[in-house]
């Protein structure tokens, strides 16, 4: 089968999500046509000009599916329609038919680990009771202790507090307990059940008969689970303490790849076939069976996300990362940015291993951020990633410089992590604040009712419209640089250059194309070349400290 419409740049190239230039949306937070505060799929296609400007090849849309909204859209109640506040199918068609038009290819979210508690399935297994085949469809055990009153096991949600909530059976009595690995709205899908894998294919071929070129598959590290009595203790979900042996009872078990097999065959029924990105926080090791081509054909690597601006943890990651990819035969992805963390120039701007948990709680003040160290420090780290082979998924205003938006008052935050930890963690709103599209106006252009997250004053510096055009600002250089990006992209060698000095990396791309980051604090020797493109301004024949260049020769 093929998709309605076709794309401009790549055809109908099978690979052309291995060098991609991938923007994330988060619908709710990007543009609201509808003025009702919540952004909207008529806002993603107003901006689709923004977007074909900026130079991306894809978008990847987190969640816009019908959802009771406990975690932003992550807590799916049908997984095949559009939450009316965003729009109806005939809205996504006509974006998906916008982008497409543009040269831009459609990522969907895809939450396959767990559904909201309001999906019809849940629902009926509420009301169907203790030992019913509806049940079945979910994790669903009885308690311990003599009245059933504890939970099945110590397993905790990633939200804060016990994964197993108690329900009430029909009859009014405390009753099982329920498996959630994340808000207690979200229940766990069984997926040894064979109508959940039937019914997830029937979603994957849903959205790709509407066009839809690949998918971001939710948590696909969790979907298989060691179900057998007793259950075994697992307190923690710190990944780095997930056992590389696939053998773990919750997280990246071996037999998760037969269900990704099966549906790469459905990826396979299209033509180009379907793409997909695993998020899967696994060791680096384990990276490569979630890309590969039998399962979904690429893993996000996060390490960036954990890494201080430094020469030498950048170099293990690349090294390593290319190494892997190449290995699964995958292509490498970077992220610096996404919807769960904080954002990149915030983070650059603090102190290296900072707990961000109590930073957040004090409002973002102690330590304060280092603003000019925490851009310029991005800028550099953007452009050297957008330098190198593989994937760069890029996350909604990063492109205009924002910041974390620390200070939201207690009262406007929405991350279930907030309320899970008894209000000891605020969780990630302050990166889903509403874009300011504009300097002035209501909610800075983002919508005409306000916006459903408190904008922050300073939000009217780094709007859209007064860095269109501005030589300087950060949007001009991501504009600049994904262009120039293009002419990289279609090569995946990378070589390093040696004996430079500390604290600076250069590697050169096919067709003698150098990139060369300064991660120090003195100015380094320029290689020779002519400067295509740098992240700060340069000094004649030096690269200042914390800037990225890149020359052709
Ligand atoms: C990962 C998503 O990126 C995050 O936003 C969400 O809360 C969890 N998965 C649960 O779906």
């Amino acid at each position: 089968m093929t998709s309605s419409v076709d794309t401009a740049r790549f055809g109908g190239d099978p690979n052309w999500w291995r060098q991609a230039s991938v923007y994330q949306i988060y619908p709710r937070s990007f543009a609201d046509a509808n003025a009702d505060g919540l952004g909207d799929l008529r806002g993603v296609t107003a901006k689709i000009p923004y977007l074909a400007a900026l130079g991306i090849d894809a978008v990847w849309l987190s969640p816009f599916y019908p959802s009771p909204l406990a975690d932003g859209g992550y807590d799916v109640a049908d997984y095949r329609d559009v939450d009316p506040r965003l729009g109806t199918l005939a809205d996504f068609d006509r974006m998906a038919q916008a982008l497409h038009a543009a040269g831009i290819k459609l990522i969907v979210d895809i939450v396959p680990n767990h559904s909201s508690d309001q999906h019809p399935w849940f629902r009926e297994a509420l009301a169907a009771g203790r030992g019913s085949a509806a049940r079945e469809r979910y994790i669903f055990r009885d308690g311990l202790g003599p009245d059933g009153s504890k939970p099945p096991s110590d397993w905790v949600s990633h939200f804060g507090g016990s994964a197993w909530t108690r329900v009430t059976e029909p009859s009014g009595e405390p009753g099982q307990w329920y498996l959630h690995l994340f808000a207690r709205e979200q229940p766990d899908w069984n997926w040894d059940h064979p109508e959940v894998r039937k019914d997830f294919e029937t979603t994957l071929r849903f959205w790709s008969d509407r066009g839809v070129d690949g998918f971001r598959v939710d948590v696909a590290h969790a979907l298989a689970k060691d179900m057998s009595e007793p259950l075994r203790s697992k307190p923690s979900v710190a990944d780095e303490l997930t056992p590389v042996d696939g053998k773990d009872p919750i997280f990246d078990r071996d037999e998760v790849h037969e269900i990704y097999a099966e549906w790469r065959k459905v990826f396979n029924e299209y033509d180009p076939p379907r793409s997909a990105v695993a998020e899967a926080w696994v060791p680096a090791e384990r990276r490569p069976a979630y890309a590969s081509p039998e399962g979904l054909g690429q893993a996000f690597n996060f390490d960036l996300l954990r890494a201080d601006f430094d020469s030498s943890q950048f170099r293990t990651i690349i090294t390593r990362n290319l190494a892997q990819a190449e290995a699964s035969g995958a292509s490498s992805t970077w992220v610096l940015s996404n919807h769960d963390v904080v954002r990149h120039a915030s983070r650059y701007g603090l102190p290296d291993g900072l707990d961000y948990g109590p930073w957040l709680l004090s409002n973002g003040t102690e330590p304060p951020v280092d603003y000019e160290t925490g851009l310029r420090r991005a800028r550099a780290a953007t452009l050297l990633v957008l330098a190198l082979p593989g994937s760069a998924y890029l996350y909604q205003g990063e492109e205009l410089g924002l910041f974390e938006v620390a200070d939201l008052p207690a009262a406007s935050l929405q991350d279930p992590i907030w309320q899970r930890t008894g209000q000891k963690r605020k969780g990630r709103d302050g990166c889903r604040v509403p874009l300011p599209w504009t300097a002035e106006g209501p909610s800075f252009g983002f919508g005409s009712d306000g916006a459903h997250l408190p904008q922050p004053a300073w939000f009217a510096d780094a709007a859209a419209d007064l860095q269109d055009g501005q030589e300087d600002s950060t949007l001009e250089f991501y504009r600049a640089a994904l262009k120039l990006r293009r002419e990289l992209q279609g090569f995946e060698e990378l070589t390093w250059v040696d004996g430079v000095s500390e604290g600076v990396l250069h590697f050169v791309r096919p067709g003698g194309w150098n990139c060369i980051t300064n991660f120090g604090t003195n100015p380094v020797e320029m290689p020779s070349g002519t400067v295509r493109i740098s992240s700060g301004p340069l000094r004649a024949g030096a690269l200042p400290p914390e800037t990225t260049a890149w020359l052709s020769q």
